[in-house]
């Protein structure tokens, strides 16, 4: 966030996207909540403040107008609050074997870790809108690493075969995971093919230019080519690099047109000791985001519950913009099938 002033902090960009000045104040406001309010049992900073920062009764598109926190204001809040939580935790016992569901195995923290390393991910969405923002270089090495075995066009069509059988799917009792991924249970899965490698950059054009198929996000045409325009650049695209900015109905209309489907999310689980090109995009599967058989909602049911239904897809994988440390095998990311503001590509699969 350091090159960016108040004013782009504070400015609507996109109305599914919230401004990045409500992002700070809200991962501050989790933050104060969980570890300050529950764990430290003490009184908030702001009174009833956390109101406007409630993720499910402040839909994105109204955050803009919200009174919260600007400026210096802003700043010092979350320089307060972090304070706080850092006193809190000079207190707490984060014992592995704590009956409090909570403090087992640092639950609490590594569920604020991975709430705000989240947040940075849809800050990341946000900033492929402001013109001129320069990436971080640690992030913007990710973004333009050399591609990963396997990524290049040439490998395009390549496939691995998962045999028929019992596969375990989800994440183990212990460890931390969000509710949305337990619990672990034994899915049966007929034989199936899947792509090594996601959908190029390349073949996504040849789609284009055979059915008329929508760009992906930032995308623009400069005479005979395509190029990315995202965050203002006008740079050409990589035809090796990964399709990604597309929706969940581009990406079923791609596996249709190359002769194949997208994978069920237990087949991308199943397969993905095998998959190469992890990493650069999310991928949608065909799944629609419900609750596995026996699931308890934890520690609240606005994490995942209130989301299960046949609205949202699953998306599976991670992107350049996702921290290492919450690209779990078994996390499930899901989000509603028009977006494309996700870094979200594509990688197709096939019955046999
Ligand atoms: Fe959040």
């Amino acid at each position: 966030m350091e090159p960016l002033d108040d004013e782009q902090l504070n400015t609507v960009y996109s109305p599914i996207l919230s401004p990045l000045a409500w992002d700070l104040g809200h991962i501050a406001n989790f933050e104060e909540l969980w570890l300050v309010q529950t764990i430290g049992g003490r009184e908030p900073l702001n009174g009833d403040l956390g109101r406007f920062y409630d993720a499910i009764e402040n839909p994105r598109e109204v955050r803009g107008e919200l009174p919260i926190l600007r400026d210096a204001e802003l700043r010092s809040y979350m320089a307060d609050v972090r304070e706080r939580t850092l006193d809190v935790l000079e207190g707490v016992e984060i014992d592995g074997d704590t009956e409090d569901p909570l403090l087992r195995d640092g639950f609490v923290y590594e569920m604020l870790l991975a709430h705000e390393l989240q947040h940075n991910e849809t800050m990341l969405q946000l900033l492929q809108l402001v013109d001129g923002y320069e990436l971080p270089p640690t992030i913007e090495a990710e973004r333009s690493s050399p591609r990963m075995p396997g990524t290049d066009a040439s490998r395009d069509g390549e496939t691995v075969t998962i045999a028929a059988g019992e596969y375990e799917i989800g994440a183990p009792p212990r460890g931390f995971a969000y509710d949305n991924e337990r619990p672990r249970h034994p899915v049966e899965l007929a034989a199936f093919e899947i792509d090594r490698t996601p959908v190029s950059n390349s073949a996504y054009i040849s789609f284009m230019e055979e059915t008329g198929a929508e760009p992906p996000l930032y995308w623009e045409r400069d005479g005979g080519a395509w190029i990315d325009t995202a965050r203002g650049r006008r740079e050409p695209i990589d035809p090796a690099a990964p399709a990604v900015h597309v929706s969940w109905q581009q990406a079923d209309a791609f596996a249709r047109w190359a002769g194949k489907r997208l994978p069920t999310e237990f087949e991308w689980e199943a397969a993905r000791p095998q998959l190469d090109g992890l990493g650069q995009g999310w991928e949608w599967t065909s799944s629609d985001f419900l609750a596995y058989p026996g699931f308890e909602a934890f520690p609240y049911r606005e994490y995942s519950e209130v989301f299960f239904g046949d609205e949202y897809k699953v998306l599976r994988g991670s992107s350049w913009a996702t921290h290492p440390r919450v690209a779990r095998e078994s996390f499930r990311n899901w989000d509603l099938p028009q977006r494309n503001q996700i870094f979200s590509g594509i990688r197709c699969a096939r019955d046999i």
